[in-house]
């Protein structure tokens, strides 16, 4: 492959017939970069007969020169400065597993320019700066991979990007978040407090270091913005996105959904629907026994609606050392394979065309769940009174239903509107905490029939 600089980064030559080699350089040897060394020792052989080239690190950045100590690989590989391994004349594939927006940044610019590809994990990285990257990928005739910045191990960007090139998407609607999946399983099984499964997912190692990236959305909203570049062609800035997270989610909404076959979802949602083009994270009631309603615990799963396909479904490992590592590893292999194929730019990436104006997160419509609760068990007493209020703010009731909580003997009104606008179902949900003795800041939640 030639740069537009004019360098070339050509795959070493095989001395006596034997296989080429492909340079490769990790930045970053956390857990990701060391279950990739790991890979591509178990696996070398068979990614190389299939890619038809050989994978071979040549340089490992590391602050820590000791990083991931388990991992068998030769330490005299090693550099503090990720931009020394970049630059190193036996690299020819760039691996970014820095994370972050700052230092991740420089160095996928520096290894474009030098005409050398680059992967990368980095869902933050791509939804802040991906139009930036991308046009720069372009401009250098450099292509960008990024397989394993959503989904983890599910293949679901290269079924978007090459699969289903020939389509055209209505809508892809994600659990891409497998630390909330894994908050809101626990809730449901162990009947347990937010606290209390946001302090297991914890403890398993699961959250990020901030959880906040994920229990108010942030990550999901990044790799929504990924999804939505496949899907729609196009870099949404990311505060267009609109985002509510699970954060302080009340165990009550957990169990009432599933006294109605329903579960409570974090979701991903870009759709091309009639209230207009939405691009969005939002926990949303789904059916138990829908497509989505299965996935439990840390795993992840992406539904996409295209024609003329119909509905395909992805599903697997969202996060983990292993399951990112596959998805890493298979990018290697392929921009390897087209490094010695000359094969040019991979299909099916997003362009930059110009973002395309979204419904606000207001006018978006759906079928409502409303819930508002009371100290006492007299509920049901309130449920003219509640199904006026919905009438003032022009919802349709589908259901009413009336409930007492074993315990503290507290009880919950749980309505169901036909479809209707989320602004006006906040509305109707604020005005039924003025019903006679309710308690504060009732619920409104999304019902998605998926
Ligand atoms: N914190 C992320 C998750 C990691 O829980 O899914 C994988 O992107």
């Amino acid at each position: 492959m030639k740069n537009k600089a004019g360098q070339l980064n050509k795959p070493s030559p095989a001395p006596g017939g034997a296989m080429a080699e492909v340079g490769v350089a990790l930045l970053g040897f956390g857990t990701v970069g060391g279950g990739v060394a790991d890979l591509l020792n178990r696996n070398g052989d068979l990614i190389a007969a299939r890619a038809g080239v050989r994978p071979v690190l040549r340089r490992v950045a590391d602050q820590n020169l000791q990083a991931s100590p388990e991992i068998a690989i030769d330490r005299s590989l090693f550099v503090r400065d990720a931009a020394e391994a970049v630059a190193d004349p036996s690299v020819s594939l760039v691996v970014e597993l820095i994370g972050g927006t700052g230092a991740a940044r420089e160095c996928v610019l520096d290894a474009l320019r030098r005409g050398k590809p680059v992967i990368t994990a980095n869902k933050a990285l791509l939804a802040h700066h991906g139009a930036e990257l991308f046009a720069e990928s372009r401009r250098c005739g450099v292509p960008i991979y990024f397989e394993a910045s959503v989904g983890g191990g599910i293949p679901v960007l290269r079924a978007l990007r090459e699969g289903l090139i020939a389509d055209r998407v209505s809508s892809v609607l994600g659990i891409v978040n497998g630390t909330c999946n894994y908050i809101l399983t626990r809730m449901e099984e162990q009947h347990c407090e937010y606290d209390e499964a946001l302090a297991a997912a914890r403890a398993k190692g699961y959250a990020e270091r901030d959880p906040s990236l994920d229990v108010d959305g942030w990550d999901t909203a990044h790799k929504a913005v990924v999804l939505a570049a496949l899907a729609l062609g196009a870099w949404i800035p990311l505060d267009r996105v609109s985002r509510r997270g699970i954060a302080g989610l009340d165990a009550r909404d957990i169990e009432l959904a599933a006294a109605r076959g329903l579960r409570i979802k974090l979701l991903a949602l870009i759709r091309n629907g009639p209230s207009g083009l939405e691009v969005g994270v939002e926990p949303c009631l789904v059916p138990a026994q829908g497509l989505l309603g299965p996935v439990r615990g840390v795993f992840n799963a992406v539904l996409v609606r295209a024609s003329p396909v119909g509905d395909t479904l992805y599903y697997g490992r969202g996060a983990g050392r292993e399951a990112t590592a596959s998805a890493v590893a298979g990018d290697i292999a392929e921009a390897a394979a087209r490094l010695v194929s000359g094969g040019g730019r991979p299909a099916g990436l997003p362009c930059d065309g110009a973002a395309p104006a979204l419904t606000g997160a207001g006018d978006v419509e759906a079928q409502q769940y409303l819930r508002v609760s009371f100290p006492d068990d007299r509920a049901g007493e309130r449920t003219e009174a509640a199904w006026a209020v919905l009438g003032r703010h022009g919802l349709h009731p589908l259901e009413a239903h009336a409930q007492t909580h074993a315990g503290d003997g507290g009880s919950s009104l749980v309505l169901r509107t036909r479809t209707a606008p989320a602004r006006s179902a906040d509305a109707a949900a604020a005005a039924l905490a003025g019903l006679p003795g309710a308690e504060p800041r009732p619920v409104r939640l999304r019902i998605e029939e998926v």
